[in-house]
């Protein structure tokens, strides 16, 4: 039997398949539709939001045997040939394993041979920051001024290594980390066209520890299905497959901060190691939950607020902002995110997490004097 893991199985074959990135999507059908065509692109931004889906969509676009379209048919030989891969004038390449100025000059050398059957020879190249500066130097001279049958698609995590004078030879476009509910909204609706069903809230779980990155939550599902053989799955599992801690062992953790209990706070922490939890996680969720905990306290000085209506969970947050100031909710979120950076260079990330911890003790210590 041949599986195609999720990631590939659910790549956007078409531009109005993609998530998020709404005006950049918007820009490149226009420009495509006006014919106002580039000779060559860079997108950068995080791993996993859509650089290479998007690359090979534009290429699939410029040769689809219908003409320039931000709509390729998907059916003529060239869509077809693209989508599988093995179209002679898409040519991808992988610019970490082809860093030297020797492998870039053998790439221009083929630049001077038109198209075989396209109507462009396009280069896709992936991580283009791993070039060495002569590779970059050869390089700019054909980005300047190729010639007209060939357009350069480049793709980057990391656009601060690309000299300015790459940059500004191409159509520089950044692609934003996914938004969380847009992550959890297209899982949610992928698993409904293959019959399964995972509650939302575990796609909420699932989306918010993917960090921006579509295919980290595909993968994390995928994990997650696998782990599982299709039974009920429950919310403990998910946790510490993903090895966070659930929401109500952050709120525990959070009340113990705030209300100064030292011993609790450290006796979670000590728990957290035996049960797999990444220290880094726990820091992350903390942020998240004191930003939540400023936001109920904004809202609940308004007159509107109305307590009645609010889930058990949020009368929880509710009662707890009743005991710490505004002013001492933002210091412990200066001090978290400040700190996260102990877990890394820490002797081990559990020193790292209790160093934060003692600072925010010693901030409570040095405020009533004790
Ligand atoms: N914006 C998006 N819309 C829909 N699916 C996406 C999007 N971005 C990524 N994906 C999914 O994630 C997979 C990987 O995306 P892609 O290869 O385009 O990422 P990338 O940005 O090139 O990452 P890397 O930097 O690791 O090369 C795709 O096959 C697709 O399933
Ligand atoms: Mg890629
Ligand atoms: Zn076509």
């Amino acid at each position: 039997m041949k599986y195609q893991i999720l990631s590939n199985k659910w790549r956007p074959q078409s531009f109005n398949q993609i998530i998020g990135h709404k005006y950049i999507i918007n820009i490149l059908k226009n420009s495509l539709d006006l014919q106002r065509i580039h000779q060559s692109w860079l997108f950068s931004g995080m791993h996993g939001v859509g650089k290479t889906t998007i690359a090979r969509i534009l290429a699939k676009s410029l040769n689809c045997n219908n003409g320039i379209t931000s709509q390729p048919c998907r059916i003529c030989k060239n869509c077809i040939s693209i989508e599988k891969g093995n179209f002679l004038d898409v040519i991808e390449l992988d610019a970490a394993s082809k860093t030297k100025v020797e492998d870039i000059k053998t790439i221009l050398d083929s630049t001077k041979y038109p198209p075989i059957t396209g109507r462009f020879k396009i280069y896709l190249i992936d991580e283009i920051h791993m070039l060495s500066k002569n590779s970059f130097n050869a390089l700019l001279k054909i980005l300047e001024e190729p010639p007209k049958y060939i357009k350069f698609i480049l793709a980057t995590t990391h656009v601060k290594k690309i000299p300015n004078t790459i940059i500004s030879r191409c159509l520089h476009i950044h692609l934003s980390a996914i938004t969380n509910k847009h992550i959890s909204n297209y899982l949610n609706d992928k698993l409904k066209k293959e019959n399964i069903h995972i509650n939302k809230e575990i796609l909420d779980l699932i989306s918010n520890s993917a960090q921006g990155s579509i295919r980290d939550a595909i993968n994390t599902l995928e994990l997650i299905m696998c782990s599982n053989n299709n039974k009920l799955i429950k919310k403990k599992t998910i946790n510490q497959l993903l090895g966070t801690f659930g929401k109500k062992k952050i709120l525990l953790l959070a009340k113990n901060i705030i209300t100064n209990n030292i011993d609790d706070t450290l006796k979670i922490i000590d728990d957290a190691e035996q049960q797999g939890i990444q220290y880094n996680n726990i820091v992350l969720s903390l942020i998240t939950f004191f930003h939540h905990l400023s936001i109920v306290k904004i809202a609940s000085s308004q007159k509107k607020y109305l307590t009645d209506k609010l889930s058990e969970y949020d009368k929880i947050i509710y009662t707890l902002s009743k005991k710490i100031l505004f002013k001492d909710i933002q210091i412990y979120c200066k001090i978290l995110i400040q700190g996260e950076k102990y877990i890394r260079y820490a002797p081990n990330p559990k020193i790292g997490i209790e160093i934060i911890l003692f600072q925010i003790y010693q901030y409570i210590i040095d405020k009533h004097n004790i």
